[in-house]
């Protein structure tokens, strides 16, 4: 089939493409997905998943590094998707994918879905000492974010060893996003660099090892922010090196997550090489294995989220279409604000009529999928397609008024 991208389809790519006027999902009509299994759904293609790891795999490998992907798994933690990302690789193989978990839940989940003890960081904030011990008793890694959590894991298991999650007061967002990990301004994340004396002084006094340094600085961010990225490396590699000087055998920078991919009008995919030849400047020379957890790099393209429309009304001059789904069950936009780009199903690429705005049935002023968005005419029992909603909103699920959260389907071939 003949690829229709355009200024009207600039999401356009395999697995989720224009056929005869109508949007395919993983090679499938998507109207006819939401007319056989109903809507709310979140239907999944999960080949893009496979093409982002062996994409991120590919590029550190072919800069020269040591490398071990983990998902967030906090973006993403359905059973079908986890069980085929389990599959693409043997346990501690290059070519698999370990786990990233943020609560002892997480790490259960995790353990409960294949992922073995060794195959699991925990890159938590502010550990309760309940949370400390699930943490140490089920024997993952765990990275520590804060001077004063590096004393209490040394207070609980002296003798442990650990990675500490520094902030080197720089992170790379997207064009236009905003940074809550690493800045100018305090984050409640990671040991600021001068404060590594202290850190040492702390794991000293409780025999802890220093095995790993984690560094998560980044939200969606693509090829234009890689200079932020690059000076970020090399306060990392600064650490590290300081780190190493006294004494500290680490084995592994953990890079983090925040790498993006084009969610917007315009946006070009990461340039994965470039990305892989900044990590290798700064991390290359210090003979270490160079970790990266995405979410939204490894899930946000794998998910589309179909709805029917309810309602179709102008109100004073505004065309609102309303969705029979609501931010209890898609809420990237309502939580951080990141644009959805609805499209219509029987029209994918058809031109825009009007610009409405796409509503959800949850009895809130703010439920709003998008505003001012350009759309070919729309009818009442039309079905309409949120693409990149893999990440971040089915695992953020509400039962907000009762609604239940939104059925999945999953496949993992393209027709
Ligand atoms: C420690 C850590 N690692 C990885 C991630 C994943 O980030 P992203 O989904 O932006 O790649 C997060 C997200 O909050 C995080 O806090």
């Amino acid at each position: 089939m003949a690829r229709t991208t355009s200024r009207l389809t600039w999401w356009d790519r395999p697995g989720l493409e224009v056929r005869a006027g109508r949007l395919s999902i993983a090679g499938r009509d998507a109207e006819s997905i939401a007319r056989e299994h109903g809507t709310p759904l979140y239907v999944h293609d999960l080949v893009r998943v496979e093409e982002q790891a062996r994409g991120l795999q590919g590029a550190l490998g072919a800069a020269g590094l040591r490398h071990r992907v983990r998902l967030a798994l906090k973006a993403q933690r359905e059973p079908t998707f986890l069980a085929f990302l389990r599959a693409l690789g043997a346990p501690g193989s290059p070519e698999s994918v370990g786990m990233d978990v943020c609560s002892p839940m997480e790490i259960r989940w995790a353990l409960d879905h294949g992922w073995g003890q060794e195959e699991i960081s925990y890159t938590g904030t502010n550990l309760s000492a309940r949370d400390l011990d699930a943490v140490l008793t089920a024997g993952v890694h765990l990275n520590v974010d804060l001077l004063t959590q590096l004393d209490r894991v040394g207070t609980r298991a002296p003798g442990s060893t650990v990675g500490i999650r520094i902030n080197p007061r720089i992170g790379a967002a997207y064009p236009g996003g905003g940074q809550t990990y690493a800045g100018d301004r305090p984050t409640k994340f990671g040991i600021y660099p001068e404060h590594l004396g202290e850190a040492l002084a702390i794991a000293r006094r409780h025999d802890l090892t220093i095995d790993t340094v984690h560094v998560h600085a980044g939200y969606l961010y693509l090829t234009d922010a890689l200079p932020i990225v690059d000076e970020t490396m090399r306060r990392v590699a600064e650490a590290t090196r300081s780190l190493v000087e006294a004494g500290c055998p680490i084995v592994e920078v953990n890079t983090g997550g925040g790498l993006g991919v084009p969610f917007r009008p315009g946006d070009e995919p990461l340039d994965l090489e470039a990305w892989a030849s900044v990590l290798a400047r700064h991390l290359g020379p210090l003979d270490v294995t160079v970790g990266t957890e995405p979410g939204e790099f490894l899930a946000k393209q794998c998910a589309v989220h179909l709805a029917e429309v309810v309602s179709v009304e102008d109100r004073d001059g505004t065309t609102f279409i309303g969705l029979d789904t609501g931010w209890n069950v898609i809420n990237e936009h309502f939580v951080y604000r990141i644009p959805y780009h609805p499209i219509l199903c029987r029209a994918a690429d058809g031109e825009p009529v009007a610009r409405v705005t796409v509503a959800g049935h949850i009895n809130e002023g703010n439920d709003l999928l998008a505003e001012d968005h350009p759309m070919p005419q729309v009818e009442e029992g039309d079905i309409v397609a949120i693409p990149n909603v893999g990440s971040y909103n089915a695992s953020m699920t509400s039962v907000h008024c009762l609604r239940p959260e939104a059925p999945a389907v999953f496949f993992s071939d393209r027709a």
